[in-house]
């Protein structure tokens, strides 16, 4: 797999919006392969703007259970399917902290994912007093050996893991990571799962091509800067 640009326009923008920024989006030469991830009401326009182009569709959530039925506010696997959705991101820490997700949620979400042939996308994170305590790469494989309980081999070959620390995540008033430091998470983080690693938090077209070029970086998650145009197409065109 090449380096994979994962835009996640949280609940930033409209459908509308979302409509017009994946117009332009796939009018650009991007190098990498991009997958959008707009909010659950604009992933059927957005899904049709990018239906002939190499651009991937993805969404920010899904219902825990795979079954239809009586989940009053909730979006399932199928409806998701539908839409022509190939990955889902599982477990980000907004998700963990506003809505209260604990790692078994995280760990039937990740696993309802894979039962529908879908890629999850699980994301990790540790808080600031850990980072500060350095306590982080305990946190991190204790993380990840929650969020992938009871994955068989076979199905672990579609997880791809996003490590994305809390305190550098743009909304939080974050700072990017350094990428050196990143590179030595993905480091660790691959002893515990060999899967694709992406790094989020604070990623924009400044540092994007100093993550994409350090070692074990796999690709990018890209919240605030991916809702931007200028942004997005430049981190898309950029060589790693
Ligand atoms: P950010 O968000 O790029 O705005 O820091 C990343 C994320 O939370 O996925």
């Amino acid at each position: 797999m090449g380096k994979l640009i994962v835009a996640n326009w949280k609940m930033y923008l409209t459908a509308s919006a979302s409509v017009k920024l994946a117009q332009r989006i796939v009018k650009t030469k991007a190098k990498s392969q991009v997958v959008l991830c707009p909010s659950f009401v604009a992933l059927a326009d957005v899904a049709e703007v990018i239906e002939k182009s190499k651009i991937k569709l993805g969404a920010q959530d899904i219902f825990c259970c795979d079954a239809r039925g009586a989940y009053t506010g909730e979006i399932g696997l199928d409806d998701l399917k539908e839409l022509g959705v190939e990955y889902v991101l599982v477990g980000h820490s907004e998700r963990r902290r506003y809505f209260k997700e604990s790692d078994e949620l995280v760990n039937q979400k990740l696993k309802v994912v894979l039962k529908n042939r879908i890629r999850p996308i699980l994301c990790v994170g540790e808080p600031l007093k850990v980072r500060q305590a350095k306590k982080e790469k305990s946190y991190i494989r204790a993380q990840i050996k929650a969020g992938l309980k009871g994955v068989t081999k076979k199905d672990l070959k579609r997880v791809v893991i996003a490590y994305e620390p809390i305190w550098a995540i743009s909304g939080n008033k974050g700072h990017a990571d350094k990428p050196d430091d990143a590179a030595k998470m993905h480091a660790h983080i691959r002893k515990t799962a060999n899967t694709p690693i992406l790094y989020g938090g604070s990623v924009n077209s400044k540092n994007a091509k100093s993550f994409l070029q350090a070692p074990g970086i796999d690709g990018l998650l890209i919240g605030k800067a991916s809702t931007k145009f200028s942004e997005l197409s430049k981190i898309c065109s950029q060589q790693s």
